[in-house]
């Protein structure tokens, strides 16, 4: 299922490419306006609604990665050995920067159906969890302690949603595989391909690689496991963390403009048409799953239905029945064509969000993600001025993180970024050629989505193999401003 031509995208043929624009802008000569996505089934509501079968190719049952490139939302694909295109031998690769969404998990509280059918239960790992000195002149080591979720028999409340021993959310066990061979994946491809990272024999890598988590402690959860897939290190790790209120990555800084741009393109006329569409469906999953009409948090969008039955779906657990008396009423089940139809609209609304929803959709990514993208411009501009010598910046974040990058990048095919979904920047140094021609060398960068070229419907970013550094600079300052300083005011502050 791999394409071969280096053009990235879910291979949903696009009828049109959008080529309306708005407000474009300079930024060094590159225009920063916003261009309409694909035009494909993903944000097409009748194919949403019309659909049957499946939805389209993707894959919500598994994290088996034998189909690659296909989208697979319990684990999505991301840079392999096997797939891996290497770059033509004039480009040199001098650092990378990535980012990827945390690996598959419990669901979080606030999805859960009045009464859940079954518990879910995490006793097969530990979350371990403590503060300890470092450089201790006292050596009083910590004892290694995690934390071991249980249900008391005494206490009489019950939580809202999920009940078990896990934390809701909470990475799971299959989940930290998926990490563990996330991280081996990228080393076979950076070290053993490459030839870029250092081998994971000698401690050489631990000052020229920095990870860093946002504040929800699953992404710790999973920076462990890929920190070992990659250095299987012999001993402590920091993870850069910024403080919760402000907090770049996750992205957490108070942004009351894009909160109100968002808030606008989920009530705007689309928006509600589709809402409109999904009528049908949401009766269905409501009469089964015994969530009122009146839950806002399920009503405003297919979000919750969608993250709650994939999330069973990943772990091979079963759909919900109605639960009448206390007991299953097996004859009305949430189906797989229910699940599937939710999945769509899932995507559809992905899109309309980051995508579809024109200039204000841009704005409110820009906004509420500039921190981070200007963070990124610096990073780039420092391996250049050669300020800086890390070789490997390795982001774990969230969906509303990706969501919002592949916003700004204008990606021309928007999908709702499953577990693990990453976004690559590798930045190459092209030396100038002596003789022949054939080109002024400089710096380069190729942007990876899944593993393939990402695709942008902005035409000065197009094609996002090889591109000028100074372009991609140019678009991200005009945007967000060099320092981030045009975000405050974007953000309304
Ligand atoms: C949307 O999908 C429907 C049904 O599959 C199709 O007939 C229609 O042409 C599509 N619209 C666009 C704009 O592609
Ligand atoms: C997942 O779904 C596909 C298609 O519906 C099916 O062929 C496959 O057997 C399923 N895999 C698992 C692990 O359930
Ligand atoms: C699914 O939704 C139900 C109904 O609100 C809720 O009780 C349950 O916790 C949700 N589960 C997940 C995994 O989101
Ligand atoms: C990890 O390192 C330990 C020694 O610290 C070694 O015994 C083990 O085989 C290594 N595991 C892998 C997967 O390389
Ligand atoms: C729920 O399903 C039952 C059984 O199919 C049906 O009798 C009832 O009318 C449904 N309720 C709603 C609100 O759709
Ligand atoms: C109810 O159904 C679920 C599957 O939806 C199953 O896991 C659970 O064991 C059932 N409970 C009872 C009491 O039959």
């Amino acid at each position: 299922m791999w394409s071969s031509s280096s053009s990235g995208g879910w291979h949903l043929l696009a009828t049109f490419a959008g080529v309306s624009s708005y407000g474009a802008g300079a930024g060094g000569g590159v225009d920063i306006g916003w261009y309409a996505p694909a035009s494909t089934k993903l944000n097409n509501i009748t194919a949403v609604v019309d659909g049957t079968g499946g939805v389209y190719d993707f894959i919500y049952n598994s994290s088996d990665t034998t189909r690659y490139g296909t989208y697979n939302w319990c684990n999505m694909p991301h840079v392999r050995k096997t797939e891996y295109v290497k770059a033509a031998k004039e480009y040199e690769l001098v650092y990378v920067e990535l980012i990827h969404r945390h690996h598959k998990r419990t669901p979080y509280a606030s999805n859960a159906f009045p009464v859940e059918p079954y518990h879910w239960n995490c006793d097969d790992q530990g979350l371990y969890f403590y503060g300890k000195p470092i450089d201790s002149k006292r050596k009083t080591p910590a004892a290694q302690t995690y934390w071991k979720g249980y249900l008391s028999a005494i206490n009489p409340f019950v939580p809202s949603g999920w009940i078990g021993t896990c934390q809701f959310p909470q990475i799971t066990t299959a989940g930290l595989d998926d990490s563990w061979q996330h991280g081996a994946d990228l080393h076979d491809v950076y070290h053993d391909l490459l030839n870029f990272l250092p081998s994971r024999d000698s401690e050489k890598w631990r000052d020229r690689v920095v990870y860093r988590v946002t504040n929800n402690l699953i992404t710790s959860q999973v920076a462990g496991m890929v920190i070992n897939g990659m250095w299987n290190a012999s001993r402590e790790v920091p993870l850069l963390v910024q403080a919760s209120t402000i907090d770049s990555l996750e992205p957490k800084y108070p942004c009351a403009k894009a909160s109100f741009l968002f808030d606008k393109i989920k009530s705007n006329e689309r928006w509600k048409e589709h809402l409109n569409a999904a009528k049908p469906l949401y009766s269905l999953l409501d009469n089964i799953s015994g969530v009122p009409v009146t839950d806002n948090g399920f009503h405003e969008g297919l979000d919750h239905y969608y993250d709650n039955l994939s999330a069973r779906q990943c772990h091979q657990k079963p759909f919900p029945c109605k639960i009448v008396d206390g007991k299953n009423d097996t004859s009305e089940c949430i189906t797989q064509d229910m699940a599937n139809k939710a999945y769509r609209f899932g995507h559809w609304e992905y899109s309309h969000i980051y995508r579809d929803a024109g200039e204000m959709a841009l704005t409110a990514s820009v906004a509420s993600f500039g921190v981070w993208i200007a963070e990124l411009a610096e990073h780039l501009r420092e391996v250049m001025t050669e300020k800086q010598h890390v070789l490997w910046y390795h982001n774990i974040a969230h969906d509303g993180s990706v969501s919002r990058l592949l916003s700004v990048l204008q990606v021309d095919e928007m999908v709702w970024p499953g577990m693990g979904a990453e976004v690559v920047f590798e930045q190459f140094y092209k030396k100038k050629q002596t003789s022949g021609g054939g080109g002024d060398g400089g710096y380069f960068v190729r942007v990876l989505f899944g593993g393939r070229v990402l695709t942008s419907s902005n035409p000065s970013l197009g094609v996002m193999d090889m591109i000028p550094v100074e372009t991609l600079l140019g678009y991200f300052d005009g945007l967000v401003g060099r320092g981030a300083s045009l975000v405050a005011g974007k953000c309304g502050n």
